[in-house]
């Protein structure tokens, strides 16, 4: 959570910083502001709000100066106010710091600085960060202005608990910036005659497509001229400049209202390119190039453990299931954040996979290194290439889906759904899957985009329904089988982008208990796959019915469902069911999104919520 960038070059610095803000909102959106380098000393612009409200509020792109940095805050420490927004600057006036992380000990650093006559003008763990840097920067008057800077923020960071992406400016140093990560996010935009920081790429990829991925432990001191990367322990980095190959188009909206929609759209192009080149010449499997494990290690892996968080663990549940039935290898599925701190025993022949569009959640990173520490191998499926947790992993797939801005995940869901049902695929073939079944699914996998594109068609009248139901205040989603967790996915993306209450379960498990909450006022959704499910989930609905509850059916095309029972049906197409998951997923996003705009909500920017949870 919160986004940071810094440039430094010949132009002004305040528009490319509020443009690349704009960029990195979706990472938080509690307080904007930047402070910029003028004159030896510093232009300093922050708001509670959004960054609009900051340009709004203060002029903030009128402000001078060629260095400088900006932030969007995700609230921690300290409530969302003028005073708690970032930049902070030193009590003594000559340091400014912007941070995202948390800093643990922070209450211990204040506590000391206070001693030494620093003061503290916000509710925040940064400014402790802030002042002790000032605090080492005045320690050593003798040294160069430039060394002594960097060596103020080395030393500080030594002293550091927690979790930090920081970008400092010094008034002594008029062209420099100084940066460094540990657990957040952080990347360094290698222009023509200027650099660039930033949480992600999306802020600075109008400007340069080279970036070198700092990594924890890493230290930037840059000038407009040059840059040197160094560890906490003084040691010199050489730098590795890699190519983004997203383009800066990826990451506008191009005519939607709203990322969210966009996103969903995309979702056939998005699998697609998930997809591509990873099919074996004879159309029987799956191939993997990254995955670092060879078929004969894969073939002693006895036990599969996924590690996720929030949807991309619905899509680890998909994947448990389809893995179990077509692989015949048992899978277990945790939440990132549980698996840390669990003591469970594990087996030998695990191989762990942690899943992460952003590749940067911190639950899942820490569960990565938690495995790593044992002695396991751990693989990541994750869409943003050099993240943290794609560097981190032994080996995995990339999604390959661009950028995801929307809070609410929507075409990285689906395309780790499709990963999913291609591990089991490739998992399946090395044992008992036949070589017919693997063609069959290859071209039912082949065919997910095309289906993908039907079950969007619905769009209008999906639109209509979310009119009629966008006042009610609970909703249950309900399915079996692979189709339980798109109910749970089905029930997060109503919750978070529209603030209705929504619970997802097995279909079967209502009567025991959540049937209670059945009345005209709580509809159901239910997913209503043709098949062996079929008359269960019938039943299920029947006694919902009964109950006077309403009841919105997504249902595959030649489900023939009683007369009357469901009040509103979606049709999606029949498929196989690797793909069911996929397609069912579609009409539920589109209701999500279409209530959500119904009641009028921010649905890039819900309430409460940061696109990468960087913070535990
Ligand atoms: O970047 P990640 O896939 O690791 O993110 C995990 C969750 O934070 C994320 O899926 C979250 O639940 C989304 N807001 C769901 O729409």
């Amino acid at each position: 959570m919160c986004g940071i960038i810094g440039y430094i070059g010949k132009q002004k610095a305040a528009a490319i910083i509020l443009e690349g803000l704009k960029r990195l909102e979706y990472r938080g959106y509690d307080s904007a502001g930047i402070a910029l380098l003028q004159d030896g000393h510093f232009e300093v612009a922050k708001k509670a709000g959004r960054v609009e409200g900051l340009i709004k509020g203060t002029g903030a792109q009128k402000l001078a100066g060629t260095t400088g940095i900006g932030h969007t805050r995700w609230a921690t420490h300290g409530g969302v106010t003028d005073a708690n927004a970032h930049p902070h600057i030193s009590s003594d006036g000559r340091i400014a710091l912007i941070h995202n992380g948390v800093i643990e000990n922070y209450a211990h650093i204040k506590k000391f600085l206070l001693t030494k006559g620093f003061t503290f003008k916000s509710e925040t763990d940064t400014e402790a960060l802030c002042n002790l840097i000032a605090y080492h920067y005045q320690k050593e008057p003798a040294a160069p202005d430039s060394s002594r800077f960097l060596e103020s923020v080395r030393k500080t960071l030594r002293h550091i608990e927690g979790t930090y992406g920081i970008a400092v400016l010094c008034t002594d140093c008029p062209a420099e910036i100084v940066a460094a990560r540990k657990g957040s996010p952080l990347i360094l935009g290698v222009g023509d005659g200027e650099y660039m920081l930033a949480s992600d790429v999306s802020a600075i990829i109008s400007r340069t497509q080279n970036v070198v991925y700092l990594k924890d432990g890493e230290i930037v001191h840059m000038t407009a001229k040059n840059f040197s990367i160094t560890t906490l322990g003084a040691e010199d980095v050489s730098p590795v400049v890699d190519t983004i190959t997203w383009k800066i188009e990826d990451s506008e909206l191009n005519g939607y209202a709203h990322f969210m929609e966009k996103e969903i759209f995309e979702q056939p192009a998005a699998l697609e390119n998930t997809m591509r080149g990873r099919f074996s010449e004879d159309g029987s499997t799956a191939q993997f190039g990254g995955l670092n494990v060879s078929a004969v290690d894969l073939r002693q892996v006895d036990r599969f453990h996924f590690l996720a968080c929030g949807s991309a663990w619905h899509a680890c549940l998909v994947a448990e299931h389809l893995i179990e039935r077509f692989a015949r290898v048992p899978v277990e599925v945790d939440y990132a954040s549980e698996f840390r701190y669990r003591n469970m025993p594990l087996g030998n022949g695990t191989l762990f996979f942690t899943v992460s569009q952003s590749g940067e959640t911190i639950d899942t990173l820490a569960a990565l290194r938690e495995a790593k520490r044992k002695g396991y191998k751990v693989l990541a499926i994750a869409n943003v290439v050099g993240s943290t947790i794609a560097r981190e992993a032994d080996g995995g797939v990339y999604q390959h889906v661009g950028p995801e801005i929307g809070v609410a995940s929507t075409k990285a869901f689906t395309s780790q759904l499709l990963v999913g049902a291609m591990l089991a695929l490739y998992l399946g073939r090395m044992r008992d899957m036949s070589f017919s079944d693997g063609v069959e699914y290859v071209k039912a996998l082949k065919g997910a985009p095309d289906l993908v594109r039907q079950a969007l068609e619905a769009a209008p009248q999906i639109k209509a329904i979310a009119q009629r139901y966008a006042h009610y205040h609970d909703f249950l989603f309900l399915g079996r089988l692979a189709l339980f967790p798109v109910a749970l996915e089905g029930a997060l993306k109503l919750k978070e982008i529209s603030y209705i209450h929504a619970e997802g379960y097995p279909a079967a498990e209502m009567k025991h208990g959540p049937i209670a909450l059945i009345s005209e006022q709580c509809p159901s959704v239910f997913f209503v796959p043709s098949g062996e499910m079929f008359n269960k989930v019938v039943s299920s609905m029947q006694e919902i019915k009964a109950r006077k509850g309403k009841i919105i059916a997504i249902a595959t095309a030649s489900c023939d469902l009683p007369a009357g029972l469901a009040d509103e049906v979606i049709r999606i197409p029949e498929c196989h069911e690797a793909v069911l998951p996929i397609v069912a997923t579609v009409p539920v996003q589109l209701l999500s999104y279409y209530i959500a705009e119904e009641l009028k909500r921010d649905v890039d920017k819900p309430r409460n919520l940061a696109k990468s949870v960087t913070v535990e």
